[in-house]
């Protein structure tokens, strides 16, 4: 990862910080505030030097002085810090007070900070930075008690298995191959998530300077690993219409030679978008004549909300015989729980073997309890997602009405399936509206987080996963934050 930002480069993540300033607030304040965003959602890596105030301010056209108050303001929460010598360096802060459950306190209740930083705490704060759903809890407490019961059997032995437990192998495979993925159980290997999956795919198939196609815009998490792994991501622009530009990735494959192609077919985040059949079998065809390997995402592939998608994209690459590596991952997290820490991949048995040897210098294998409560899970899976379709469909439709009466200037399609909004705000003011929204406590992911470069600051991702009531709330809460904003087109505060 880059440990430096130029002042340009820093400008440009600071575009439209003065739109946020409050009344009568001083403009260095909302350049800080500007600041602490980019750390807390990610943009700005901690441990990354910034420019010295000098530059920053020639960058920026203001005052030195308001630049040397921004920056001692974030020394003082502990945002930045000076090295003798060496400059002044992003931070987190030391003492990180626990994050209170947002909304109703419920034993299930999500908890956590957007990657690297945490959420704003207190009871008032609906968190619509998280795009994922609460636990079913019955479903839980029942599959987590039969756990408990069938541990006994597994404790005369190590408990070591880099593939994972035999049964839910067996219970994964099942149920890809129900799908049109046929699937042999010593082709799955149980990891701690999907982005488990992904880290581990990353090590054993990756090094520095590599690069990887993404979509843009895409899952940060994904960017943030072809950063962590010193690669370089290859954007292909989503459409509108049909959402992948086959000819964009053919292109892209053929001038770039990326070392991996990394694609979520299925209601891909943020956009809810699902690949075409055609779209499917023309991209796995463009990787096997560019032998680019495909890292397909599936996490989000059974939550369709209108009706189902075609096959998985890796049964198009069994059709199409083979010749293209596909390795597919997939989780619990999003049909279920995200707290279980339970995902997968699926790959021909000569790459899991790589991939396997690069497991042991990572965690060696998924912790056996968690294993058996997503076997009991698996049994129950079907009813678990019929339940979240009807919910999360309900509460989707629900969201755009009250956006399309509040904010009727943004526009947010209907996404097939997956748990957010992708809306265009009309206007570049995504990050201004995070840090205003922040104020009336509704915490958010902008834009320029599921991107790189910097775009989509014409765009905002709104998850539907909360009840009616709390997506009520929050849309009243952003309509009063644009409001503040200028209702759309940007306005020039003074600064300092
Ligand atoms: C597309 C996508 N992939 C992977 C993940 C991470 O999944 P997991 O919790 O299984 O690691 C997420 C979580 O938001 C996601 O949206």
């Amino acid at each position: 990862m880059d440990d430096h930002v130029g002042a340009g480069g820093l400008a440009r993540l600071l575009a439209g910080w003065r739109d946020v300033a409050g009344p009568g607030e001083a403009g260095h304040s909302a350049l800080a505030a500007r600041i602490t965003t980019l750390l807390g959602d990610g943009r700005l890596a901690v441990g990354t030097r910034v420019p010295s105030e000098r530059e920053l301010a020639v960058a920026l056209g203001v005052e030195r002085g308001a630049v040397a108050a921004a920056y001692d303001r974030l020394r003082e929460s502990g945002h930045l810090h000076r090295r003798r010598g060496s400059g002044t360096w992003t931070a987190l802060p030391a003492a990180t007070p626990t994050a209170a459950p947002s909304a109703p306190v419920t034993p299930f209740a999500p908890m956590g900070g957007w990657v690297p930083g945490r959420r704003p705490d207190g009871p008032e704060v609906i968190d619509l930075a998280h795009a994922a759903p609460w636990a079913p809890m019955d479903a839980m407490a029942e599959a987590g008690a039969r756990a408990l019961a069938e541990l006994a059997a597994h404790l005369a032995g190590t408990g070591y298995d880099v593939l994972g437990l035999a049964t839910l192998r067996e219970g994964i495979a099942r149920r890809l191959s129900d799908q049109g993925l046929h699937t042999s159980p010593d082709e799955v290997m149980v990891t701690a998530g999907a982005q488990h999956a992904h880290a581990l795919v990353a090590r054993a198939l990756l090094r520095p300077g590599d690069r990887v196609l993404l979509e843009q815009p895409t899952y940060p998490g994904a960017i943030d690993l072809v950063r962590h792994v010193s690669a370089r991501p290859v954007p292909v622009a989503m459409t509108d219409r049909p959402g992948w530009d086959v000819e964009a990735i053919t292109a892209a494959m053929r001038a770039s030679t990326p070392a991996l192609a990394y694609l979520v077919a299925d209601h891909q985040n943020p956009t809810g978008a699902v690949m075409s059949a055609e779209a499917r079998a023309a991209v796995v065809a463009a990787a096997g004549r560019h032998g680019v390997p495909i890292v397909v995402d599936d996490c989000l592939r059974e939550l369709w909300l209108d009706a189902p998608g075609p096959p998985p994209l890796g049964a198009y690459a069994a059709a199409a015989g083979g010749g293209t590596p596909v390795i597919t991952t997939g989780s619990l997290s999003k049909t279920v729980w995200g707290g279980l820490r339970i995902g997968w991949l699926r790959a021909p048995r000569t790459l899991l073997r790589r991939i396997a040897a690069a497991r042991s210098s990572d965690d060696i294998a998924t912790p056996v309890l968690e294993q058996l409560v997503a076997v009991g899970l698996l049994d129950r899976l079907d009813d678990i997602i019929a339940t979240s379709r009807t919910l999360f469909a309900h509460r989707r439709d629900h969201l755009r009405a009250a956006l399309a009466s509040a904010l009727p200037e943004w526009h947010a399609p209907s996404p097939p399936g997956g748990f957010s909004l992708w809306v265009d705000l009309g206007a570049p003011r995504s990050s201004a509206l995070v840090e205003a929204a922040a104020r009336h406590g509704v915490h958010l992911a902008a834009g320029p987080r599921f991107g790189t470069g910097g775009a989509f600051e014409q765009h905002l991702r709104l998850p539907y996963t909360l009840a009616t009531d709390a997506l009520d709330d929050a849309v009243a809460r952003l309509a009063e934050a644009w409001d503040a904003l200028g209702a759309g087109s940007p306005t020039l505060t003074t600064v300092v």
